[in-house]
């Protein structure tokens, strides 16, 4: 079993560079099933998630040629299959992104049901509501849903909850429909406004991303298209923790600002000095910070996916943190593991309450979940000795090279075949 290997105490310094965001490429590669000729992606992550993408495009008919470690061309001209198997979905969620451009292109669309996974139950049910609302027959049996409309028609759709993955799956069921589709409390991520500007790209009329009412006027042919995928925000607010949990000086660069917000705030308060810097934001600082609460929000809030790696920064703060989770309704997998190394920390309904410790001591540890497995990794280059990750592949979803990154600023990190019992894949 391949294993993460930390030994902590080393302040970062130096430069680390931010690759294409994952939950950016995944619907925008999605979306290239709604173009009659090739896409071609650029500044695409070599992640393992974006592997499951291809392989589900490719069941579905797609041809896919990697251009490069960082360029794909994507051709969905001929759509041979409108099923994704429980071997993709039972692997990533975001697989039911197919769902939404299969019933826009094809007029059917046919998945199994993804199930609940590490981080709470995660239902669909705002997808299906958004395709019901454009016309489509929907039917659940046998572990699967099928959605069939022989002509999608434009509509109002009402979000109970601003959810990513439903907003993009209807965006693109909507930008192939006849006539206008509104969604209201639509989420407002910053990876919308990506999959927005590539969907208009490829012509299809998209406006209002990136606020709360988007309106899609929808148009009867899209074409491929070249795009160039946003840079990583978790990624970004990931390193910029870490290199304020080991004392460093990191400039992490290729990043959009304005989308690290809600981070930087919460670093500065937590007495980080966190600057702008060319096209990078440096992160300095001298260990011990103070405790911050952190409530996560949709966008513009305090993300939900930098929850993990931030409450590890806490367990080393001076003070009591109070870090509250209101959008997973199990995302503290990671508690239990960074207890195991020190850290002080009690769960209280949708809270944690983290007081601070002087040192957290390495241990053997195990990823539950992506970014659990990003904590791990912030808490290990914090504690006194040896901290053992097992599991990794979590980390693999979503962080390119994260030990070659480190190990460039100055980590002692590696990654190691060690004995260990197996791990089932769980999200
Ligand atoms: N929800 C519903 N019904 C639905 C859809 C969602 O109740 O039909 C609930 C979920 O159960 C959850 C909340 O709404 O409690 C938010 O879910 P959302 O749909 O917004 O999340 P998602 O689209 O499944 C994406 C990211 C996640 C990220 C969330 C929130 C991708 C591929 N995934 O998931 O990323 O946490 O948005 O920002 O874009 C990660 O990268 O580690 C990760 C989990």
């Amino acid at each position: 079993m391949e294993k993460i290997i930390i030994n902590g105490g080393n302040p970062l310094k130096g430069t680390i560079t931010v690759s294409g965001a994952k939950n950016a490429v995944l619907p925008i590669m999605a979306a290239s099933l709604l173009a009659e000729g090739p896409c071609r992606l650029m500044d695409i992550p070599r992640l393992a998630d974006v592997t499951t993408m291809s392989e589900v495009l490719g069941f579905l008919g797609g041809r896919i040629v990697p251009e490069g470690p960082q360029e794909m061309e994507i051709d969905c001209s001929e759509i041979t299959s409108v099923e994704a198997p429980y071997e993709y979905v039972r692997r990533m969620r975001a697989s039911f992104l197919v769902m939404g451009p299969l019933l826009a292109r094809v007029g059917r669309a046919r998945m199994s049901l993804p199930g609940g996974c590490a981080i709470g139950t995660r239902p669909i049910d705002l997808h299906l509501k958004g395709f019901a609302a454009l016309g489509a027959s929907i039917s659940i049996g046998h572990g699967s849903i099928e959605a069939t409309a022989p002509e999608l028609v434009g509509a109002r759709v009402y979000l109970d909850f601003p959810s990513v993955g439903a907003t993009e799956n209807i965006m693109m069921a909507a930008a192939l429909a006849k006539g206008v589709t509104v969604i209201e409390n639509a989420a407002e991520e910053p990876e919308i406004v990506d999959l927005a500007n590539f969907l208009c790209s490829m012509g299809a009329r998209v406006m209002g991303a990136g606020t709360k009412i988007i309106k899609i006027e929808g148009v009867k042919h899209m074409r491929g298209v070249t795009h160039g995928v946003i840079p990583d925000r978790i990624e970004a607010g990931t390193y910029m923790v870490m290199a304020a949990a080991t004392g460093g000086d990191v400039l992490v660069d290729n990043v959009i600002t304005d989308h690290l917000k809600p981070v930087v705030a919460k670093l500065a308060e937590a007495g980080v000095q966190v600057k702008e810097e060319g096209s990078g934001i440096r992160v300095r600082s001298s260990r011990p910070l103070c405790a911050v609460d952190i409530k996560t929000l949709p966008y513009p809030g305090f993300p939900t996916d930098m929850q993990a790696q931030t409450m590890a920064l806490m367990t080393g703060a001076q003070g009591t943190s109070v870090v509250t989770e209101t959008v997973f309704e199990n995302r503290f997998m990671h508690v239990n593991e960074l207890k195991r190394m020190g850290a002080s920390i009690i769960i209280e309904g949708h809270s944690a309450v983290v007081k601070g410790v002087p040192r957290l001591t390495g241990a053997k540890v195990k990823a539950t979940d992506l970014r659990a497995g990003a904590a791990l990794v912030v808490a290990g280059l914090m504690a006194d000795g040896e901290t053992e990750i097992a599991a990794v592949q979590h980390i693999d979803r979503g962080y390119e090279n994260m030990v070659q990154k480190l190990q460039a600023v100055g980590a002692d990190i590696t990654r190691e075949e060690r004995d260990g019992e197996e791990c089932r894949l769980c999200d």
